[in-house]
């Protein structure tokens, strides 16, 4: 298989991603776009878009590595409050839990106190993400935690591993949310859940460009699109919605993914 690569661009963005420094990715040879073109289409992209369409969401550009400061800023306890979202992920000390699109590991080092009989499985397709989370592991000596490098459209998890999924801020950034989702999917055990936390696109208080929000309504038709089921919304946190997704028994997986059409 040909390499993924990336290219650094540095420009300036409002809002939230105060570093504005985004990372542009481009892939040899693109084997899902090419398999599965039907999901996706094009549009003259948004300031902060890729101008790629899935189910009528334009993504967005994704957030490079030189935001790991701004992604380990002190206000976030207070803005996302992560104790919370940790509490609320109701996790087991066995549990084997993704955070995927991990960025800095601000939540994966979270999550691994509380499973220590378990895994947190940090992924992200930026090596520099992944190096500054290997060096924060030697630093707090988190032993299970281990970090795996993505590709943008495959989570390279061990399938049929893992208890939970979280995903904080990453998803609507994905260049291939189907087949990052389908690889979830293959990822999760039978019951496993996704924990899915995206600002609430329906909120206008909730001061965050538009593409880096997104509606539950949208949100629950992509996660129904891969067969998972839509078990709750917790609306708990100040600017996101807490969404839980499970992945069904077999033939209720495939009986769901079945009646839904992409768009
Ligand atoms: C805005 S950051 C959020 C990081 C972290 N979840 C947090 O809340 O601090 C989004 C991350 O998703 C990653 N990402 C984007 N597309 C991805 C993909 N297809 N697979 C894995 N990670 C991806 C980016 O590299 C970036 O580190």
């Amino acid at each position: 298989m040909k390499p993924l690569f990336s290219i650094l661009l540095i420009t300036t963005l409002c809002g939230p991603i105060a570093s504005g420094i985004l990372f542009a990715q481009e892939k040899d040879g693109d084997s899902a776009s090419k398999q599965a073109p039907s999901h996706y289409s094009q549009k003259i992209a948004s300031r902060d878009g890729t101008g790629k369409v899935y189910m009528g969401r334009e993504m967005a550009q994704v957030v490079g590595h030189g935001a790991v400061r701004w992604l380990e800023r002190p206000e976030r306890e207070r803005e996302e409050t992560p104790a919370e979202v940790i509490k609320n992920m109701e996790l087991k000390p066995t549990d084997v839990v993704a955070d995927i699109g991990a960025g800095s590991g601000y939540f994966t080092f979270r999550i691994a106190p509380v499973v220590p009989d378990g895994k947190a499985l940090a992924v992200d397709i930026q090596q520099e993400m992944l190096d500054f989370i290997e060096n924060r592991k030697k630093e707090l000596k988190h032993g299970n935690v281990e970090t795996i490098l993505g590709q943008i459209d495959d989570t390279k998890l061990p399938e049929g591993q893992v208890d939970a999924v979280l995903m904080v801020d990453a998803y609507h950034e994905f260049s291939h949310p189907r087949e990052m989702m389908e690889s979830i999917v293959r990822g999760l055990k039978v019951g496993g859940r996704v924990i899915l936390l995206e600002y609430r696109g329906e909120d206008p208080t909730v001061a965050i460009k538009p593409l880096h929000k997104m509606t539950e309504r949208q949100a629950v038709r992509e996660m129904e699109a891969v067969g998972l089921k839509h078990l709750e919304t917790r609306d708990f946190l100040p600017s996101q919605h807490f969404m839980i997704f499970q992945k069904p028994e077999p033939a209720a997986n495939a009986a769901a993914a079945g009646t839904k059409t992409p768009e």
